[in-house]
């Protein structure tokens, strides 16, 4: 069985596995021949260029396993019969740290005193806190769970907002409602037709005076031009780990927009989600070899 798998760590991991033949494609160079006869593809990190004309050609395709939460790179172009799994769960230490750390780099203004530094400035005044604030989750799946594991002890209130209500969590029609009530709003949702531009000129009105928004979901789920409206006017600030477009190119104006903190995608890019994703990897060939459920099937909205 033929696997294309994004790195060395990935083959070595998968290869005292029966029949298995791994081809490492990192999504950098050439594509490597014989697209045609694998089985399962583990694409790279990084969304694939030309990734529906490549799955088209892929007629023996039967798993796609992405190492992402997100599958929005390759779910439009799924051909008939291939089972995609996410990598649920891969992230979540990583991008719940980061949505923390993002939080208290902006309230506590770590940007702007690292500056001072760098000019040499001791520049006292007081800052934001996270205590005693509000945040609002806008996605409670596996990340915000773990992202509010994190904030017990930082003496927060937490709100949380899914799809689907369920207990303690309120579903999205409740949303504006909320969004006054927040200091903090992290953005946790799957890129999907329905959350895509859905935090607009409306939702950012919504939010209280100074609140931060945080985004660890996808760039297209915020409209970038209401956003740097709002920052302009100096009524929100925000923390980006992605941004749409992305890579955020030179000039554009979202990075000298006053209040804003901008990462590039980093959020899961650590040594912890490497680990769980080889764990995730090993297991899903393991299952898919011995013909059991896979993990992760994404099926209806995910
Ligand atoms: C990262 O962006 C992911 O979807 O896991």
């Amino acid at each position: 069985m033929k696997i294309w798998v994004p790195s060395k760590a990935a083959a070595d991991v998968l290869s005292d596995l029966p029949d298995v033949e791994c081809v490492v494609y990192d999504g950098t160079g050439p594509l490597p021949e014989g697209a045609e006869e694998v089985e399962v593809w583990v694409p790279p990190l990084m969304p694939v260029a030309g990734v529906a004309g490549l799955l088209a050609g892929m007629s023996r395709l039967r798993l796609l396993q992405t190492v992402t939460a997100g599958v929005d790179a390759y779910r439009p172009y799924l051909p008939e019969g291939v089972v995609l799994c996410n990598a649920r769960g891969v992230h979540d230490a990583g991008t719940a740290e980061w949505a923390v750390g993002a939080m208290i780099a902006v309230l506590r203004e770590f940007p702007g005193f690292a500056a001072a530094q760098r000019a040499g400035e001791w520049t006292y005044h007081h800052t934001g806190v996270l205590a005693d604030s509000t945040v609002l989750i806008v996605g409670h799946g596996s990340i915000g769970r773990a992202l509010e594991a994190r904030l017990e002890g930082f003496e927060v209130d937490v709100l949380r907002v899914a799809r689907t209500a369920r207990e303690n969590v309120h579903g999205m029609d409740e949303l504006p409602g909320l969004l006054p009530l927040a200091d903090v709003v992290v953005l946790l949702v799957p890129s999907t037709p329905e959350t895509t531009g859905m935090v607009d000129a409306g939702f950012l009105a919504a939010m209280k005076d100074g609140a931060l928004l945080v985004n660890a979901a996808r760039g297209g789920v915020v409209d970038t031009g209401a956003l740097v409206a709002e920052l302009r006017a100096g009524r929100l600030s925000a923390a980006l780990d992605v941004t749409d477009p992305e890579p955020l190119p030179a000039g554009h104006p979202l990075w000298t927009a006053p209040g804003v903190f901008i990462t590039p995608h980093v959020a899961g890019s650590t040594p912890a989600s490497a680990r769980r994703v080889l764990r995730l990897l090993r297991s899903q060939l393991l299952r898919h070899l011995a013909g059991e459920p896979l993990k992760n099937v994404i099926t209806g909205p995910y």
